[in-house]
């Protein structure tokens, strides 16, 4: 499983990932980023089939904005 969302108050709307994961990352109307499958809530499983993309948008972006767990973000510190 993977999930991500974009830390907004990071992404400098550099537009790197929605070009190299289309399906995944949109941008709001200040060009910041945001993930487009769960409104950005890192909440929704990403399909294997948008893994690479998804790879290569977190390698790509140059803030570091984009955030990949194996686990719901909303359940980060569950149990922790
Ligand atoms: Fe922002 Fe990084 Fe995408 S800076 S626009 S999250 S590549």
């Amino acid at each position: 499983t993977l999930y991500t969302f974009v830390n907004q108050d990071t992404c400098i709307a550099c537009g790197a990932c929605g070009a190299n994961a289309p399906d995944i990352f949109n941008y709001n109307e200040m060009g910041v980023a945001y993930n487009l499958l769960d409104n950005n809530q890192g909440t929704l499983n990403i399909p294997k089939a948008l893994h690479d993309d998804l790879e290569d948008a977190y390698e790509g972006c140059p803030t570091e904005s984009i955030k990949l767990s194996k686990i719901p973000f909303n359940s980060r510190y569950i149990n922790s």
